[in-house]
């Protein structure tokens, strides 16, 4: 191993680039590096020299075994060392991508490196030049634009089948109309009549609701917080009676916002959706509107259900966050957080899963909306 001070690179010229850089031998021995990658390992160079990549980064496979970088099981899969093996047996320069977990764990989140072990001209030795490059947000720039995406395609897909429902809806209630004008129909078919028609005129509500948002004004209206609140609630009443859910009302104030009601009546939908979810054997459902000096109307609606376990506290609005498997797609909450931040709002949650006092989501929004 040569020191540091016997390169033949430009220091000048290998600090001004941008980028971490590390003077490595085939066994990945820190020779020297720029600038950059002394800012990304948090290392002076001399602090770093002679140690080997995996410690110098703080990947947590360097703590695995005694032997540290290199030596555990996992190494053999690292894109850095299989990078600048290729690289001195001969094969073309390539770029890899990789993710690396690294230590200390107070930021536990993985970063995702772009590895190229080039050519180093102007060393006679075994060395390679790796550059590292730090791709983490762009990784999540793009995750997030393929999510959206995705949502974009649900959203239309949902449009669409709502939209189709609505012919056969018509036609089945239609039959029904006519089943019921039959004369002969006894007591307990007539019954069993209505109900059918109740059902689908339930479903030709969630029909119209889900197309809502595509049909409305443009323009926002009055409301009155509470109204909207109580027809969202009927809307789940089939599913709060089975389940034996006891609605709890404490509406201290009406306050009126002018507002787009299908954006805040989703709002309501999503949050009372998780409440009924999170109260499977039953519970009470508490409805609640304050009104502060401030100007600022308060809603919430809290549940005496399993509540949310607090390391899951931040990453509720997460776009695609669920713990409901199957039966859940992790965007209530999000469009929830969107909708609400659109109106000037803040969505506030608190929860326990002592069983005592389950989950309660607050909405503040400002009474006089003003910019749409
Ligand atoms: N009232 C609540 N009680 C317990 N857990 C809740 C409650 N509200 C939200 N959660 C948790 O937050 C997660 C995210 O909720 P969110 O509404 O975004 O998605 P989801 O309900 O899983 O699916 P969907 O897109 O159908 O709403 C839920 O999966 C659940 O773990
Ligand atoms: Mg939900």
């Amino acid at each position: 191993m040569e020191l540091k001070s016997g390169d033949k690179v430009d220091r000048a010229v290998f600090n001004a680039i941008p980028i971490p850089a590390f003077v490595v031998d085939d066994d990945a021995h820190i020779l020297d590096m720029n600038a950059a990658a002394a800012l990304f390992c948090g290392q002076e160079v001399d602090q770093a020299y002679g140690l080997r990549t995996g410690h110098v980064l703080n990947c947590v496979h360097s703590a695995d075994v005694p032997d540290g970088c290199g030596g555990s099981p996992s190494c053999t899969r690292c894109v850095i060392r299989n990078s600048i093996k290729k690289y001195f047996e001969g094969q073309a320069v390539t770029r890899a991508r990789m993710r690396m977990n690294l230590l200390p764990v107070s930021d536990p989140r993985a970063k995702v490196l772009l590895i190229t072990a080039n050519h180093l001209p102007a060393r006679g030795e075994r060395l390679a030049l790796l550059v590292i490059e730090d791709i983490t947000a762009n990784e999540e720039l793009e995750q997030a634009l393929r999510r959206s995406e995705q949502l974009a395609v649900t959203g239309r897909l949902i449009t669409t089948i709502a939209h189709e429902f609505n012919t056969p809806l018509d036609s089945l209630n239609n039959l029904i109309y006519l089943l019921k004008l039959e004369s002969g129909l006894g007591e307990s078919s007539r019954q069993l009549l209505e109900a059918a028609e109740e059902e689908v005129a339930r479903l030709s509500d969630i029909s119209r609701q889900t197309l809502a948002p595509h049909r409305e004004a443009k323009f926002p209206v009055a409301v009155r917080v509470g109204n909207l609140l109580d027809d969202t609630v009927s809307l789940f009443q089939l599913k709060l009676t089975s389940s034996k859910i006891e609605v709890r009302r404490k509406y201290q104030a009406e306050a009126e916002l002018t507002v787009h009601p299908s954006e805040l009546r989703q709002v309501f939908t999503n949050l009372i959706a998780n409440a009924v979810d999170a109260m499977q054997s039953g519970g009470v459902l508490d409805l609640s509107i304050e009104k502060s000096p401030e100007a600022e109307v308060t809603i919430r609606i809290g549940d005496s259900g399993c509540g949310i376990p607090q390391e899951d506290l931040n990453s509720i609005f997460e776009l695609f966050f669920t713990t409901k498997g199957e039966k859940g797609s992790g965007i209530g909450l999000w469009v929830t957080k969107g909708i609400v931040d659109k109106l000037s709002g803040k969505i506030k949650v608190s929860s326990s899963t002592s069983g005592e006092t389950g989950t309660s989501f607050s909405i503040t929004l400002p009474i006089r909306q003003l910019a749409f």
